[in-house]
């Protein structure tokens, strides 16, 4: 696309719809709980807390301004950025590893995208109904125990995403994301007032907001900022192609603050819908990815009016996993499209069916291919651990990196809109701060 037809978002507001579409997913209410629970509470709470603040705001910030100074896809617009301070194009390395990973995520993220689209359909048959916690495990190990219906579910799930992007509809999704996000947002509370008739809502609290600092060590610290960077959609370039479509009037400091507090309340909140649960029915703290799948059916199968909650609650968690996921496809499909002969249509093929095998490893994971190890993780938690721990981190320092060190100083300091204490503030966390937080958390986790 060239600079003049590169279009724009029509007004901040849808902006922060869509960013808040990507950044609103799976990784707040499937993946932070179980994290919690896997990595001890209250201290891993507290450090990603940290990560958001320190590190996420900033690299959020960097990867916007990278995008709407390049007004290119992020491959391109490294490298064009580079060049106009004189330095090499090899920073396009940035956007090319952003692409790489958002592949490698979507190809799980699928699968859980399956989970939730056959736990949708559980909801309607009642399978909920009045079980206990035995019931509602064996259901669960019942669908991992069937390669076919992970199959199933995760194909109809990547055929969504691929539907939609073929389409190029993308944008059109602000509407849909803005009904249904808070409708999202309001299950999850009732959910943590049912929490709270469970006699558990202190415990839960508890560990979630009281510290035991004994269970910090460096692999829950990387852990806890590898969460941070997969939340908000970080270190794969979407949040710079989001940025391309930015108009040049809008506050970037603002708009990442919003994002990023909408993001992280819904993670607490759905932290706070399960834990009660856990704890009300014995349940194991690190179930793992499991946990919102042995949990949650668990209060729908036992309140009045169940089934339509709980139709309703997966129904829309599936959406909010598209809405990410359709991020995530989007710029491996213009990547495709720029440098191949092939279509929108036949990018999307391609990205898509690529995204789709691997996506079928991963699944084998659960079942057929349990014992095949990649480095001592099976396919699944190989892929979730080499993205989030190691590629979105990297890619992110260096993102900030390029903005702090090597883009001039006083032009950024104006595009953030700085007054002098700020541009201080702006300074410290940015070369300073986030880089080497990120840094020390690699070398304290090896
Ligand atoms: N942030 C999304 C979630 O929490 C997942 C996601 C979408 C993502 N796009 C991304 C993660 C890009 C990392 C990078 O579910």
């Amino acid at each position: 696309m060239s600079k003049l037809s590169h279009a724009q978002w029509s007004s901040r507001l849808t902006f922060i719809l869509a960013a808040t579409g990507s950044a609103v997913g799976l990784g707040n209410i499937w993946k932070f709980p179980y994290m919690v629970g896997d990595s001890g509470g209250a201290a891993f709470v507290l450090v990603y807390l940290l990560c958001i603040a320190l590190v996420g705001l900033p690299v959020l910030v960097a990867e916007w301004l990278i995008g709407r100074r390049g007004q290119n896809n992020p491959a391109n617009a490294m490298s064009d950025l580079a060049k106009s301070v004189g330095q090499p194009r090899i920073w396009m390395i940035v956007g090319i590893s952003g692409i790489l990973g958002a592949f490698l995520i979507l190809s799980f993220y699928s699968v859980i995208g399956g989970w939730s689209l056959y736990y949708t359909l559980s909801s309607v048959t009642g399978a909920f109904s009045g079980q206990d916690a035995d019931g509602i495990g064996a259901l669960f190990n019942g669908m991992l125990g069937n390669p076919g219906l992970l199959l199933l579910g995760h194909s109809v799930f990547m055929l969504l995403v691929i539907g939609i992007v073929a389409r190029g509809v993308t944008k059109g999704l602000e509407g849909a994301v803005r009904t249904l996000m808070p409708a999202l947002g309001v299950l999850l509370l009732v959910l943590v007032g049912y929490g709270m008739t469970t006699g558990h809502f202190g415990e839960a609290l508890g560990f979630m907001f009281n510290p035991d600092f004994g269970a910090l060590n460096g692999g829950v610290v990387l852990a806890a900022m590898g969460q941070a960077f997969f939340t908000l959609s970080l270190g794969m370039g979407i949040m710079m192609a989001y940025g391309s479509y930015l108009g040049k009037e809008v506050n970037l400091l603002k708009t990442a603050r919003t994002v990023i507090i909408l993001d992280t309340v819904v993670a607490l909140v759905a932290g706070l819908a399960i834990f009660p649960i856990v704890f009300a029915n014995g349940l194991d703290l690190d179930s793992g990815p499991g946990l919102i799948f042995v949990t949650l059916p668990l209060a729908f199968g036992n309140m009045g009016g169940g089934v339509i909650l709980g139709l309703m609650f997966f129904l829309l968690l599936t959406f909010a996993a598209l809405t990410s996921a359709i991020s995530l496809l989007e710029p491996v499909v213009e990547f495709v499209e720029e440098r191949t002969p092939l279509s929108r249509v036949g990018s999307t093929l391609v990205a898509g069916v690529a995204t789709w095998v691997l996506g079928v490893a991963a699944l084998l994971a659960f079942n057929v291919w349990s014992d095949v190890l990649i480095l001592g993780f099976n396919v699944f938690d190989f892929l979730d651990v080499l993205t989030s721990k190691y590629l979105l981190p990297l890619t992110g320092l260096m993102a900030i990196i390029f903005v702090a060190w090597v883009l001039d100083r006083e032009g950024v300091r104006q595009e953030l809109g700085l007054g002098d204490t700020g541009a201080k503030v702006w300074t410290l966390v940015s070369r300073f701060i986030a880089p080497l937080g990120v840094i020390v958390v690699f070398i304290s986790s090896l």
